[in-house]
């Protein structure tokens, strides 16, 4: 039984989901409707070609301790009434953490796809979310080496954890040639030629109206050199436009389906972003990548990739040189890219689920 309820775990659940229909293992998908505009779920489950969910909690908003409880209420009950072999949690969001303790609790095992990011940053959501799903976790799916070395030094017994690479990558290599932003670039003149792409929506950077009004500054310094397209998570959406957000050479626009938006970024002279998988997905284009955090969880992003972090200080002078450096290969070539960033991790992690469920009940 997978759990999904955020936009970012959806291209993370499709190939496994697909992996393991080819192996005929049956499955339930559940959606905690966590996310539930259709721009940020719906259209993903189109166009991700995701099957329906058998099951839609429907959670909906609320603070971390409320959405994390009613994900944990909903998941409990409908958990025991199906008693699943093992469920499969993505990513870092609260429904990803309240998934794994229902199930725990229950004494049903958990897999955990992308397990054992850090960013060391205990005031992210999701950096609480990771390191506690993690501890309670049977099987653990790393895209990354320093993943591993996070869980060994936490203590996670290494039989349990699986180098499988990035399901999430396999998903963009998967619709490389249907990436398509022509559609929305004819509609706004501004992006005829050279533009850039920024998204924005963590607490840290739109939560406080002081902070999300600098970002607005910096963004219109960011305009003054390109023009720059923005969709606005609901998030931001309201701190954003109170700090004058529509201005000349800002593009806003509402969150985009998954081909318009990485259609967009694979055209994009540059990104500026606060995103985990935006970092993972241009060091995989080969765009250059400026991330709005004081750190990452993915430094592969930056030791095997495009992305540098940025402070609101130093954007502008990384982007005038990224601006200025000579354009990389796209998509970056196979030895550019971080190991098993290869388009196959959904089928790898279905394999281990095949063989763990066949140890379990031979
Ligand atoms: C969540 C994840 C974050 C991820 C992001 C991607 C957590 C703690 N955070 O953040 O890691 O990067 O998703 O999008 O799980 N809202 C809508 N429509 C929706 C959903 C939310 O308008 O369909 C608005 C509501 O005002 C809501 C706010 O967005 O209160 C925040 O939503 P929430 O799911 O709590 O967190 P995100 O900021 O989306």
């Amino acid at each position: 039984m997978h759990v999904t309820g955020a936009r970012p775990n959806f291209p993370k659940a499709a190939p496994v989901i697909a992996a393991l229909a080819a192996r005929g293992v049956e499955q339930r998908l559940v959606h905690t409707g966590q996310h539930y505009d259709d721009k940020l779920s719906r259209v993903f489950f189109t166009e991700l070609e995701l099957p329906e969910p058998d099951v839609n909690l429907g959670v909906g908003s609320g603070s971390h301790g409320t959405q994390t409880a009613a994900v944990l209420i909903g998941l409990e009950a409908l958990f025991e009434r199906e008693k699943p072999s093992l469920v499969v949690v993505y990513g870092d969001v609260n429904s990803t953490l309240a998934a794994a303790l229902a199930a725990v609790k229950l004494g049903i095992p958990v897999a955990h796809v992308e397990a054992g990011l850090r960013s060391f940053d205990d005031t992210m959501p999701e950096e609480i979310n990771r390191r506690l799903t993690d501890q309670i976790c049977e099987l653990l799916f790393v895209t990354s080496a320093d993943a591993v070395a996070h869980l060994t030094r936490e203590g996670v017994a290494t039989s349990r954890v699986h180098l499988v690479g990035n399901p999430m990558i396999d998903t963009l290599l998967r619709h490389l040639s249907a990436l398509d932003a022509r559609a929305l670039r004819a509609s706004r003149p501004e992006l005829a030629g050279r533009f850039a792409v920024a998204t924005l929506h963590r607490p840290s950077n739109v939560d406080d109206p002081a902070t999300a009004a600098r970002l607005v500054e910096v963004l219109r310094g960011v305009a003054e050199r390109l023009p720059v397209v923005i969709p606005v998570h609901p998030r931001g959406r309201a701190a954003l436009a109170a700090a004058g957000l529509e201005s000349p050479g800002i593009v806003v626009v509402e969150p985009l389906p998954y081909t318009t938006f990485l259609g967009l970024v694979a055209e994009s002279a540059v990104v500026v972003t606060d995103s985990g998988g935006v970092q993972e997905e241009t060091t995989v284009l080969g765009v250059p990548c400026l991330t709005m955090r004081p750190n990452t969880e993915r430094p592969v992003t930056i030791t095997h990739g495009t992305n540098r972090l940025v402070t609101p200080e130093s954007v502008l002078s990384a982007l005038d040189e990224v601006l200025a450096a000579p354009a990389a290969p796209r998509p970056a070539p196979e030895p550019a890219r971080p190991p098993l960033w290869d388009g196959a991790a959904g089928e790898r992690i279905a394999d281990v689920i095949v063989d763990w469920l066949s140890a379990r009940n031979p």
